[in-house]
């Protein structure tokens, strides 16, 4: 069972459950609600592996409106666990790197304190907690800077249309996370389901770390296009509506401890997601 099975997560895992033969209900926001717990004991039935890709994911649309960022956020992934719980259903709920503050200037590891910044870090911070308390064997899955590279409306999808102009980007320099690209966190997802990793948090992120600025700098040299085109801003400057951490890359070295295949380096995952054909963003059929 996949929720929020629209988003860019949810869609290239849907595909991919396709691709792998793996019977599967996708249920996008407009089928299934999360919000709504009685939605949750109407989907989920016994023997479910329910992944959770629902959520308000836009960092300033959820500082705009934080009823519905922890209706969705944190509400919701406990509406899951209870149904999840209550019928013996298996859950995997996808959480962030926007748990942590970004005062560390190392990789975050799954032990790290957790301060979140923003209305998007508490609410889905706030989801951790809930789905561990109403189902300790649930499995939290924290990613980071995710994109498909594809027709969508991640940063690297962006980049890949400002590359086939000719105009100037700005990119923000003094943020630095780990690109993650879907295609690696979805492989990740399906070894997480198969049970053997018992570990409730997991961080699962594409190797090493940059700057906002160094990814766009990255799509551009990867596509042909003159880097100087990409000019460093500061994240005062960009004036954005919430606060995002100024440093979250994810260390992975204790879920890969726990089992988990590390995954590629950043710039390698990049490469492939740009030498892809940009998709038409479809969410495929499903048996
Ligand atoms: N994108 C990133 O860089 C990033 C980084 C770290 C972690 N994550 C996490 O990864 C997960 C997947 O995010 P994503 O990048 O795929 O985001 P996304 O593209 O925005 O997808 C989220 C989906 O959730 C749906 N949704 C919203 N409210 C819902 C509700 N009440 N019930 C059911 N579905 C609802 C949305 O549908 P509508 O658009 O129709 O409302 C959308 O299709 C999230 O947990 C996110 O927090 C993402």
């Amino acid at each position: 069972m996949i929720s929020g099975a629209g988003g860019q997560v949810g869609r290239f895992l849907a595909g991919e459950a396709v691709r792998r033969g793996r019977p599967i209900s996708a249920l996008t926001h407009q089928q299934w609600d999360i919000a709504d717990p009685l939605a949750a004991e109407r989907f989920i039935a016994e023997g479910d592996l329910v992944v959770n890709c629902a959520a308000i994911a836009g960092v300033d649309a959820a500082e705009a409106d934080p009823d519905t960022a922890y209706a969705v956020n944190a509400t919701g992934p406990e509406n899951l666990a209870h149904a999840c719980a209550r019928v013996g259903a298996q859950l995997v709920h996808i959480s962030t790197d926007y748990v942590f503050d970004g005062a560390q200037r190392h990789p975050y590891e799954v032990g790290d304190d957790v301060a979140p910044l923003g209305v998007y870090g508490r609410t889905k911070l706030a989801g951790e907690l809930a789905v561990l308390a109403a189902m300790p064997d649930a499995r939290i899955v924290r990613t980071s800077w995710v994109y498909t590279g594809g027709a969508g409306n991640d940063v690297v999808a962006a980049l890949r249309r400002a590359a086939a102009g000719d105009g100037t980007v700005d990119a923000v320099d003094d943020q630095t996370g780990s690109p993650t690209y879907v295609k690696d966190l979805v492989d990740a997802l399906f070894e997480i389901g198969e049970g053997h990793i018992r570990e409730p948090i997991l961080h699962v992120a594409n190797e090493g770390a940059c700057s906002r600025y160094e990814q766009a700098r990255a799509v551009f040299e990867e596509l042909g296009a003159d880097p100087q085109r990409v000019r460093p801003v500061s994240a005062a400057q960009s004036a954005r509506r919430a606060p995002r951490p100024a440093y979250s890359a994810l260390a992975t070295a204790m879920s890969v401890r726990a089992g988990l295949t590390p995954l590629r380096p950043w710039r390698a995952a990049l490469a492939e997601a740009l030498a892809r054909p940009v998709d038409d963003g479809q969410l495929p059929s499903t048996p």
